[in-house]
């Protein structure tokens, strides 16, 4: 349950997306998936459509989930969020690291005491750095932060440690940046997964599997190469073994 990142297989690192609006969808691929991917990722889309009804879907057909609710208000608000998820079964989550020390900790603490007391595994918190949408631009002159992007997802990780988050979720360049400074202190997971065979869609700073493990990252988020492919299954095989042929290289 969770993530962990001892002895994981290729299939583990794989984080499937699970942007659809339809539990006849969620069913579809779920069934269809499980035994190529380690869990699905349940976002604002599929949550705001389905709720609790997808959860305890995923849940029954025997499958993890991973709950990217990138939760970002005041710290009681997202402990109650957090406490809430793991009441329900769901135990790893995703909280904005800029939300501030003060309500990663409490976050962080309450889910502890909640997993305890309802007999859960221990929770899995990820913190978000700096949302892929965001350019060195953006950052400056809309958030008006000073530093570079590296420097700023740095100092959001340093945050991270305080506050005894799991783990972060960052860009293959800042993963490697993150490796070095962290060493295997944090999780860390990726999105904008493309192999080289797939369509880039609307993502921007796009990186192939094979990149992504060479640059220290632990999982991957994949949703379209995945779920738009003529044959998923085909196309999840393909990036389990770019996986491992990667992880045999691995220089970080
Ligand atoms: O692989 P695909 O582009 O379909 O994946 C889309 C998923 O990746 C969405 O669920 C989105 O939330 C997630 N994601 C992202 N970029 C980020 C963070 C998450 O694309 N920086």
């Amino acid at each position: 349950m969770g993530f962990n990142n001892t002895n994981l297989t290729a299939k583990d690192r794989i984080v499937l997306a699970l942007d659809t609006d339809s539990l006849e969808e969620v069913e579809r691929l779920v069934t269809l998936l499980k035994d190529y991917v380690g869990c699905f990722k349940v976002g604002p889309q599929l949550f705001t459509s389905c709720a609790y009804d997808a959860i305890d879907l995923i849940k029954k057909l025997g499958a993890e989930i991973y709950f990217d609710g990138k939760f970002h208000d005041i710290p009681s608000t997202v402990a109650k969020a957090g406490s809430n998820l793991i009441k329900r079964g769901v135990t790893t989550f995703s909280a904005h690291l800029a939300g501030g020390t003060k309500m990663l900790t409490t976050t962080v603490k309450v889910a502890r005491e909640t997993a305890k007391k309802f007999n859960m595994p221990a929770p899995t918190i990820l913190g978000v750095t700096l949302l892929s949408s965001f350019g060195q631009r953006t950052l400056t002159e809309e958030l008006n932060v000073k530093m570079n992007i590296d420097e700023y997802v740095s100092h959001l990780t340093y945050l991270a440690k305080e506050s005894k988050i799991d783990g972060v979720i960052a860009s293959a360049s800042e993963a490697r940046k993150i490796r070095k400074e962290f060493s295997d202190e944090f999780i860390i997971l990726c999105p904008a997964i493309r192999p080289t065979w797939s369509v880039v869609n609307d993502q921007i700073r796009v990186v192939t599997p094979a990149d992504a493990i060479r640059s220290g990252v632990d999982y991957m988020v994949v949703g379209r190469p995945i779920t738009a492919a003529d044959d998923p299954i085909a196309a999840a095989n393909l990036i389990i073994d770019e996986i491992e042929q990667a992880s045999k290289t691995v220089e970080v």
